[in-house]
């Protein structure tokens, strides 16, 4: 978290990527499961190419499961091999480390066919995987959990990836050290909300009041019941304002003048969100924002 993109940083992380990408057979592209669309970002079909690619369905702990298995199966269909995965718990990354060898199978049966013709023998070596994506998704917890923490550096910054290793993950897998940072779509409003929500934008930048409203908002349409249940709620409130102001009376943040602090309200809605405490919540469906991901085209399908 906490890097501000500018032209310059975006165009060294853009070249920073591909150079690491060019060393590596397949990349696993870390996306958080309860944004799909948002964590991803939006040059990434043209930073890596027909490249071998794998989504990682990271947080999935966090998110709605059902939505998440949505997800899976609309990307898988799309043509990208897709899994959920919890870094945190490791839940999911041997399937991940599976997947990525079977991407992998295909390219060595071409390769050796190639040599049989030429009269060479190749010698089947390692898959190596570059784990990318966007700042805070888990990258460095994704390197951790496969490759042990003592191989992985947490907190690196576009342009800084001087000295990559190849952590062993297994005999026939291995991880670049250093993750792929990119950045995400921040132009767009709406998204610049929804990551601010799972915590991948620093609180600083953006006001906690309309970042929980948001957050709110999209419980009262569509999970009410967790809002009530959580906050002990009577009967669900007309709208955010009313919601944000409910639950800072319902915890006792008053201020002087009887009036209720939804600032301090709005900062405990979105950390218990981010911890999972409201339940598990995607806020992107495959239903709204499905169509949002191209098919994968080319013959690394
Ligand atoms: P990055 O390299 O992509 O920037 O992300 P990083 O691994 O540093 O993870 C960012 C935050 O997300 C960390 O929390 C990490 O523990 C958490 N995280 C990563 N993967 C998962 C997951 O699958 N599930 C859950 N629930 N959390 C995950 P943090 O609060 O920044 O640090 P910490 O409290 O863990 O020290």
């Amino acid at each position: 978290m906490g890097i501000q993109w500018y032209p310059g940083h975006m165009a060294k992380a853009r070249r920073v990527v591909s150079e690491s990408a060019a060393l590596a057979d397949v990349i696993l592209e870390v996306l958080d499961a309860r944004v799909p669309y948002s964590s991803r970002n939006p040059d990434i079909d043209v930073i890596l190419g027909q490249r071998p690619r794998l989504i990682v369905l990271n947080k999935a702990d966090l998110a709605d499961p059902a939505e998440t298995e949505a997800w899976t199966n609309h990307l898988r269909e799309l043509g990208w091999p897709a899994g959920p995965v919890d870094a945190t718990s490791g839940r999911g990354v041997q399937a991940i480390v599976s997947a990525a060898r079977g991407l992998m199978a295909r390219k060595w049966e071409e390769l050796e066919e190639q040599a049989r013709a030429q009269g060479r023998t190749v010698r089947k070596r390692s898959v190596k995987a570059l784990v990318v994506g966007i700042p805070n998704v888990g990258k460095s917890s994704l390197i951790n959990r496969l490759g042990g923490e003592k191989h992985a550096r947490v907190g690196a910054i576009p342009g800084i990836t001087t000295g990559k290793q190849w952590v062993r993950v297994s005999k026939e897998f291995a991880l670049m050290d250093v993750p792929g940072i990119l950045w995400p779509k921040f132009e767009d409003q709406d998204v610049g909300y929804k990551l601010a929500m799972v915590g991948a934008i620093r609180e600083e930048v953006l006001d906690p009041e309309p970042v929980a409203g948001r957050l709110l908002a999209f419980l009262l349409t569509h999970r009410p019941s967790l809002l009530a249940e959580r906050y002990q709620l009577r009967r669900p409130p007309a709208d955010w304002e009313a919601g944000l102001h409910e639950i800072a009376r319902r915890r006792g943040y008053l201020l002087p003048g009887a009036r209720v602090d939804s600032y301090k309200a709005a900062i405990l809605i979105l950390q218990e969100f981010r911890k999972g405490l409201l339940g598990r919540i995607t806020l992107e469906t495959v239903a709204e924002f499905g169509d949002r991901f191209r098919p994968r085209t080319g013959d690394s399908r």
